[in-house]
């Protein structure tokens, strides 16, 4: 995986979903911002200068600072060429529905200013069975409001019963906590998923910010390793996930540069030794753990 230097635009790898579309591997998230922790126009700077460098996977959710999130996106992709952009967002598990998944989207479209998603997920699940979901889902798919569908928060056994019901296997990927300090869906989930051909898009891949798990950032490991590449722990974190041929990773910065710091991920490919001294600090699991999620 290589990135263009300074000035131009990254080339960002891309996984091939089950319908032959493709879908960028390093993305930008958005939970936590337009929540009033910096002034907006920084966050908003930080998404521009992404765009700008050729980042062109934005994830969202309805739920993030109650839609504010998406109108920030919204404000971001203006004017911006839309074909160029691969926007997901998410509905909350009491909206994924007949009584209420078509009026989230169209919700969402209107705060995002686009008339479609190119994903559009389940956060987590909810009581609303998944027949119900899939059905409405697929319509939406079929009224072009949406390009594909996903889940989000889902283990292997949900996974299963999904892919019971009529439609579920069109489930194009599903987001999950996903960091070198949580590695549980290593054991059996992501084996399951690779088998169906369901990319992983993995959320938190930089423990947010390291707090997620003691002694992450401190680990020799990671800095060794972080030294010999001339970057920060954080991009080391990134590589690790993006290690995976079929996972996409979505970082959250409201800081353009480290929304630019963490494309240096995309130029490390991490050798043999560097990965046995990561699982040497942080091994993968060996037997099943409950999903982490956040
Ligand atoms: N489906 C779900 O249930 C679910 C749950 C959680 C998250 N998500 C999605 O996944 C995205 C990522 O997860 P996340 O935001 O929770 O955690 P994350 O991306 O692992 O970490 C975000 C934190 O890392 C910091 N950061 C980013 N780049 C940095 C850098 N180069 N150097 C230093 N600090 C850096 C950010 O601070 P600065 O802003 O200061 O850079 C922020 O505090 C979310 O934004 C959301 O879109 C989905």
């Amino acid at each position: 995986m290589a990135v263009e230097k300074t000035g131009q635009r990254a080339a960002i790898p891309t996984v091939t979903l089950h319908d032959g579309t493709t879908m960028p591997r390093l993305g930008m998230g958005t939970w936590h911002l337009a929540e009033g922790r910096r002034p907006e126009r920084q966050e908003l700077a930080a998404l521009q200068a992404g765009l700008d460098a050729g980042i062109t996977l934005i994830d969202t959710a309805e739920m993030y600072a109650d839609g504010r999130a998406e109108s920030l996106v919204g404000h971001a992709i203006a004017g911006r060429d839309r074909s160029q952009l691969f926007l997901v967002s998410k509905v909350y598990p009491h909206n994924a529905g007949r009584a209420h998944l078509r009026r989230s989207l169209e919700a969402s479209l209107k705060r995002l200013g686009t008339d479609y998603l190119d994903m559009y997920l389940l956060h987590w699940r909810g009581s609303v069975p998944l027949v119900e979901t899939v059905e409405c889902m697929e319509q939406a798919k079929a009224d072009g409001l949406i390009r594909n569908w996903g889940v989000s928060n889902f283990d292997t056994d949900d996974m299963r019963e999904l892919f019971g019901v009529p439609g579920g296997d069109d489930c194009a990927v599903n987001q999950d906590l996903y960091h070198l300090g949580s590695r549980g869906v290593e054991f059996d989930l992501l084996p399951w998923m690779d088998a169906h051909n369901v990319p992983l898009m993995a959320y938190c891949p930089l423990a947010q910010a390291g707090t997620l798990r003691d002694g992450l950032l401190d680990s020799l490991a990671v800095r060794d390793i972080a030294t010999a590449h001339n970057v920060e722990p954080m991009q080391v974190l990134l590589a690790f996930v993006l290690r995976r041929p079929d996972t996409i990773a979505i970082p959250c910065s409201g800081s353009a540069g480290h929304v630019l710091d963490n494309l240096k991920a995309l130029d490390i490919a991490l050798g043999k030794d560097e990965l046995a001294a990561l699982d040497d600090a942080f091994p993968a699991p060996t037997s099943k753990e409950p999903l982490d999620m956040e």
